[in-house]
């Protein structure tokens, strides 16, 4: 099989203020190789989206938001919408483990979050994953399924390869317990059997899938090899340049 093109999606969360966002963003511009089989996104804190918009080079890296509501505008007090979002971010992630356990984000707000990320023309990137007490009771695939068919239940064949799914094992985030490689393979498997009988046999193969958790520059290629993996979702590793821009040869390697 063709070796694809790869994405690598740096999460920042709730760090670096919009000062301390811009100067790493320059230092990660300078420090970078562009690679054409390579798409880089980094997802800063909300504030800083719209100065980072005027200041990116745009041929080197795109920008992706952590949250947004999925109304397009009204009375809702301190949400941003995709609507405001469009054609400031190119990514949005849905449903992170963050967002569903801190939060109570349920399975129908990741279904309108794709939705209205989609009627915005921002490319979701809906996060899945188990917990350590489901895996635990052997409930990772049905975990798996549930937020799958849920989360992409008003998709239709022609826009899911509009959407990118990242495996997200709860436990493995933010720990340095990363999943191994040999369960990232068999739940990426599930994904993609899933999607096959949602939409369809090409689209199983066609969707991007992406692996995050615990992510580091050391770890990236062994993910990055597996089959079905098409890029990495980082958190803590995205926040250091050395670490980042390592993670991005690698998978410029693993795309060659
Ligand atoms: P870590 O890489 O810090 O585990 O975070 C993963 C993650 O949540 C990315 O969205």
């Amino acid at each position: 099989m063709a070796a694809q093109k790869k994405l690598i999606i740096g999460n920042w969360k709730m760090n670096l203020n919009v000062q301390e966002a811009s100067t790493y963003l320059h230092k990660l511009e300078a420090a970078m190789k562009v690679h054409r089989d390579v798409t880089v996104v980094i997802t800063p804190t909300m504030l800083a989206l719209q100065p980072l918009s005027l200041q990116i080079n745009r041929h080197k890296l795109k920008l992706a938001a952590q949250n947004f509501h999925w109304r397009d505008f009204g009375a809702i007090t301190g949400e941003v919408s995709a609507t405001q979002l469009r054609g400031l971010v190119t990514y949005a992630l849905v449903g992170h483990s963050e967002r569903r356990h801190m939060f109570g984000e349920s399975t129908k707000d990741t279904r309108e979050k794709v939705q209205a990320a989609l009627r915005n023309h921002i490319t979701p990137v809906l996060c899945i994953g188990e917990t350590k007490a489901e895996r635990t009771n052997e409930e990772t695939n049905d975990v798996l399924r549930d937020q799958l068919v849920g989360g992409l239940a008003n998709v239709t064949s022609e826009e899911v390869d509009q959407v990118v799914i990242a495996y997200e094992p709860v436990w493995a985030i933010g720990t340095g317990n990363n999943a191994s490689p040999h369960d990232v393979e068999a739940a990426i498997l599930t994904i993609r059997s899933q999607i096959r009988h949602l939409f369809g046999r090409d689209k199983a193969a066609s969707v991007t899938v992406l692996y995050g958790g615990s992510i580091t520059a050391d770890s990236a290629a062994d993910y990055l090899a597996l089959r079905g993996v098409d890029g990495l979702l980082v958190g803590g590793a995205s926040l250091k340049l050395h670490e980042f821009t390592s993670i991005i040869e690698k998978a410029h390697s693993a795309a060659e």
